[in-house]
């Protein structure tokens, strides 16, 4: 059997957190190294631009992204792992499905929707603020997945919609020009934690609760110090199920470890003392990969090597297939 594609981007805005790491990176890292998965992992620099217009912030998160799947393990020479703008072929494909693309089902993208509501509430033009590019997201999207006829995609539920999409848009595609793409699947792994931030929402940028993933020692205690507690007494039981604390824990944790800690919860562990085992225990998986993404940083040439060489990779696979493409859409050669 030919090897399951799997494919994840990551876009370029902010710095990777616990969650992320937790959610995404480790996963999909551990996915990539089975014999059974051939995996493209990219940076969605092109899909930053449509949410961040501050050209430094898209240029420090994509260094800082870069670096961090590195240090955490990813092997550049099993997954090809580039940069979205270092494959030209994803724009011209991306044009390519946008003629093939509804206008009615781009009405239909939540993101998009969400802002017309968001302005329609404000009492604003129901297009305030909203660009083609986040109109159009959807079919970047497609075009990322689509070039390298991926199988699989592991997201986050959010972005369910965006995957059925590329599938409508590939079997369009498909129906007019003859079978091209392959129809992707949206993979949502429920054993992955869906980790709570400090305030016990989900952890996530735009609720401003998270906990950076490569903080100083001091830094990370003093953040797992913030994790909202109840008022209950050293001695008192505890609740592990509703305790951020101990969600994060069964996180990083073997299964004995998560035990033991559900244990102490029931003995009445302080919160205190809770949170000093929750630092040892994180701490002791990021050391390793906080010291190389350390290393990382300080040579962002290194970094640039690893994203120019799985550049060249892809561009393998996204050539080949473009060649095709536009010969099925009558662009080709006249003689
Ligand atoms: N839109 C995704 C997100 O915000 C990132 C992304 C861009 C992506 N292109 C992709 C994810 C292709 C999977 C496949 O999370």
């Amino acid at each position: 059997m030919s090897k399951q594609r799997i494919l994840t981007g990551i876009t370029t805005t902010g710095m990777p957190h616990l969650g992320n790491y937790v959610g995404a990176i480790r996963p999909a890292i551990r996915a990539s190294l089975s014999d059974d998965n051939l995996s493209f992992f990219f940076l969605a620099d092109y899909h930053a631009l449509i949410k961040c217009t501050d050209p430094n912030q898209v240029h420090e998160s994509t260094k800082q992204i870069a670096a961090t799947w590195l240090a955490c393990g990813l092997d550049p020479e099993r997954v090809l792992f580039y940069r979205q703008s270092d494959i030209p072929e994803i724009p011209e494909l991306c044009w390519l499905l946008t003629c093939m693309t509804a206008k009615g089902l781009m009405n239909r993208a939540h993101a998009y929707k969400d802002a017309v509501a968001g302005n329609q509430a404000a009492g604003e033009d129901p297009d305030f603020g909203i660009t083609m590019g986040l109109y159009s997201y959807p079919i970047l999207m497609a075009a990322d997945i689509l070039m390298f006829n991926a199988n699989k995609v592991p997201v986050g539920r959010d972005q369910i919609q965006h995957i059925e999409m590329a599938r409508d848009v590939a079997a369009r595609f498909n129906h007019h020009y003859g079978e091209k793409f392959v129809l992707p699947e949206a993979v949502v792994d429920d054993q992955v934690a869906v980790l709570n931030g400090l305030d016990g929402r989900k952890m996530s940028k735009s609720y401003g609760n998270t906990i950076p993933l490569f903080l100083a020692p001091k830094q990370l205690q003093k953040h797992i110090n913030k994790i909202q507690t109840n008022l209950l007494e050293p001695g008192e039981p505890k609740d592990p199920d509703t305790s951020t604390v101990f969600q994060i824990w069964q996180a990083f944790a073997t299964p004995e470890q998560t035990a033991e800690m559900r244990q102490k919860f029931a003995d009445g562990i302080a919160w205190g003392e809770s949170k000093k085992q929750l630092f040892e225990l994180i701490n002791a998986e990021l050391e390793e990969p906080r010291a190389k993404y350390e290393e990382l940083m300080a040579k962002p040439d290194e970094v640039e090597a690893a994203l120019l060489a799985g550049a060249d990779k892809a561009r393998g696979y996204a050539t080949a297939l473009i060649k095709e493409l536009r010969a099925a859409v009558g662009i080709k050669p006249l003689g």
